[in-house]
């Protein structure tokens, strides 16, 4: 068929479908196996649902939107028209978990208009892929309706059966809290209010974060999400748990009585599901980045995936202090004695880690507490102009350091540490990103500390959601790339803006060094690479070695073994990846060998086993190089895995090093019990591996 027949047809097919009376209509994804529909109920009121193979997967789901400044926007529509499209393209991603990235999906898009005054417009756009689908509301512009002040978005995803879920609460201030795994009607959010560990948190309801992933007991893979936010608010999920349904409940502020202030036209963020046959498949879908903008940053050859070291662990371990005096202690926070020891952030410090980083392949060094202010951090509440992101403490010579890293090739990685607040931040970014552009520093670590300044904002709300994003949009202006820590989630904006490289967002490796409640349990990371690490890159900080953080923490303890420290560079996808131990940890040691070889950005990435919350096994191959790692991780459980080397090139003998648990390892017992085997592999081979309780492996596959 010729182009222009094409067209004549889909117009025809436009047409019929715009003059239809009826009040459905359908739309599938391009294999055909997931189908939405959408209709109006009785009450006018848009409504959806979704199947994967002929059987429901979202039962009737009604759509609509609560205001303070005008009636509620739910019911007595009538469909104006609709439109089906597709579409079939594929774009590269500048950095990532692979090169190339298949975006395909058909489209339907409903005209709606309210039947009586004040006859608002919404339109619903809906777009299905093999691996999901998203939605989003679109407000176009409209006489009847210019400003919105949103009280409540109540989108429903009915679900009609008792599944599985692994779910963190709706917290509006962080995701730090563990992911837990109970039935859909046992969910319970609120009991997780009061933790001592988290210095800002507040769950008001029964609500999850998402991505929320799901196993129904046909053994299908469910998981929410949104993509896109923008100029909203992030979307929690409020739990119906009698009836087996969520409920969009987004993140409100104290100072205002909506929850969302916007003009038509504008659109909402996608609110996303993923459907998938085996767990691994979650893992391998870009569903979250096909529905963003594609990018408006050009050329980010700035910016350079990379291992890194930090002047860091070493204060979670009690061991120096971000500030000068030494009063900031990170033991005071664990057993509650205030002490003092010294600044981390020296130049002597600073140097003695590039030396190390330099010899052995890490090619940058973050150094916290370089800045004035962090005196004035914890347990204060006029955090307001304390914080200053260019004057450095006088033992520390920036000059100095930027230019033995750069004589070393490490590059220095800047520490903006805004203690949540914003207004400070926001007025210093441009000097702050100035500053760094004039050291040729591309990347910086933020944070965000505590409770927001201004009061009664939270950290997911709309206000923060623009203080964050328009940190990144500034910083890119300076070819500066951004790792914020306490963020917003991850909603695929890095493929808009691949200047926003990695991010917190979870219960990261400091747990371990702090937390009063023992830590990252084993079960942690197979719940993350199922449940947050759908929604994008991970800052864990992971290589841990002196896992029992003896002499200075004896009380403290990362709760995995040495092999899964190992294994976390594969499984945790980030283009900045921590060897976050101290030097002492890792001089002379025979596995920091894998640390050393393992790549940053992949040019293909494979899933080739896993269960949700239980263990996974991934293969990434590096770009340029067409070297393959393979990452392994289990939660308490021991378990033996087969590894079928078939994704390598068929006919090539390429040198693999395994580094996997020793016969006796335990991630309590034992944890630096582990075997380095070295083998010559092939396309053909295969092999038997045993993962230790909190265990695992990381094999390195280098070109011969
Ligand atoms: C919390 C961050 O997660 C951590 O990495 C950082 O060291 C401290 N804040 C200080 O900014
Ligand atoms: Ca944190």
């Amino acid at each position: 068929m010729n182009k222009l027949t094409c067209i004549f047809i889909s117009a025809i097919t436009m047409l019929l479908i715009a003059c239809s009376s009826s009040n459905s209509e359908k739309v599938s994804s391009p294999n055909g196996k997931i189908a939405l529909n959408f209709s109006l109920n009785s009450e006018g009121q848009p409504t959806y649902t979704v199947s994967f193979n002929n059987k429901t997967v979202i039962e009737p789901s009604t759509l609509g939107f609560e205001f303070e400044n005008m009636p509620e926007l739910a019911k007595g529509f009538k469909i104006l028209s609709a439109e089906n499209s597709n579409y079939s393209g594929e774009w590269e991603m500048p950095w990532g978990e692979q090169l190339k990235v298949k975006e395909e999906y058909q489209m339907l898009k409903v005209h709606l208009q309210e039947t009586k005054a004040p006859n608002r417009l919404l339109n619903l756009s809906f777009k299905v892929f093999n691996d999901g689908l998203g939605f989003r509301y679109e407000f176009p512009e409209q006489a009847n309706l210019t400003e919105a002040l949103i009280t409540h978005e109540n989108t429903q995803f009915n679900l009609g059966a008792n599944h599985d879920v692994w779910w963190q609460p709706g917290d509006w201030e962080l995701y730090e809290q563990l992911f837990h795994h109970t039935k859909f009607a046992d969910i319970d959010a609120t009991q997780y209010r009061n933790n001592p560990d988290l210095g800002a948190t507040y769950i008001p309801e029964n609500a999850v974060n998402t991505p929320v992933t799901m196993r129904t007991t046909d053994g299908l893979h469910l998981s929410f999400h949104e993509a896109g936010l923008i100029d909203y608010s992030d979307m929690t999920l409020k739990v119906d748990t009698k009836n087996f349904n969520l409920i969009s409940d987004i993140v409100g502020s104290d100072n205002t009585t909506y929850r969302v202030k916007r003009t038509a036209p504008f659109n909402t963020p996608w609110r996303t599901i993923l459907i998938a046959k085996k767990a691994g498949d979650l893992i391998e879908s870009r569903l979250i980045l096909n529905l963003n903008e594609p990018n408006k940053l050009g050329d980010v050859s700035w910016f350079k995936p990379t291992k890194y070291m930090g002047i860091w662990w070493e204060m979670h371990l009690g061991i120096s202090t971000w500030d000068m005096e030494g009063t900031q202690d990170m033991s005071q926070f664990h057993d509650g004695e205030k002490k003092t020891s010294k600044h981390g952030a020296t130049t002597k410090n600073a140097k003695r880690y590039i030396d190390f980083a330099s010899k052995n392949n890490i090619g940058a060094l973050l150094v916290e507490g370089w800045n004035t202010g962090w005196e004035h951090w914890i347990g204060f509440e006029d955090r307001e102009g304390v914080f200053d992101f260019v004057t450095p403490y006088p033992d520390y010579d920036m000059d100095e350091v930027v230019r033995y890293g750069r004589e070393k090739g490490v590059d220095i990685i800047m520490h903006h540490e805004t203690s949540a607040a914003v207004r400070t931040y926001e007025q210093q970014q441009d000097t702050a990103y100035a500053l760094m552009q004039h050291y040729g520093m591309h990347t910086v670590k933020s944070g965000y500390v505590g409770p927001i300044i201004p009061k009664g904002e939270h950290h997911h709300g709309q206000f923060m959601v623009n203080q964050y994003n328009n940190a990144a949009i500034k910083a890119a202006k300076y070819q500066v790339a951004v790792n914020a820590h306490e963020p917003i989630k991850p909603t695929g904006l890095r493929r808009t803006y691949p200047n926003i490289i990695s991010r917190e967002g979870l219960r990261g490796q400091e747990f371990n060094a702090w937390a009063s409640d023992g830590g990252n349990p084993p079960s942690h990371l197979p719940n993350i690479a199922f449940t947050r690490m759908l929604a994008g890159p991970i800052d864990y900080t992971p290589g841990i070695f002196n896992i029992k953080c003896e002499p200075y923490k004896p009380e403290a303890q990362v709760n995995t073994t040495l092999a899964q420290q190992l294994a976390l560079y594969v499984v945790i996808y980030s283009p900045i990846q921590m060897a976050a131990d101290l030097v002492d940890s890792y001089e002379g040691h025979p596995a920091f060998q894998f640390i050393r070889d393992v790549g940053v950005d992949w040019n293909q990435t494979k899933v080739l086993n896993g269960e949700v919350g239980e263990f996974v096994t991934i293969a990434r191959e590096e770009r340029n190089t067409g070297n393959w790692f393979v990452g392994s991780i289990t939660n308490e459980e021991a378990r033996d895995i087969t590894v079928n080397f078939n994704f390598l090139p068929n006919g090539k003998t390429f040198k693999a090093t395994i580094y996997k648990d020793g016969e006796k390892a335990h991630w309590d017992d034992n944890p630096t019990d582990y075997v380095i085997d070295k083998m010559d592999i092939t396309s053909d081979t295969k092999l038997d591996l045993h993962l230790a309780e909190g265990g695992g492996f990381a094999i390195s596959i280098l070109q011969k």
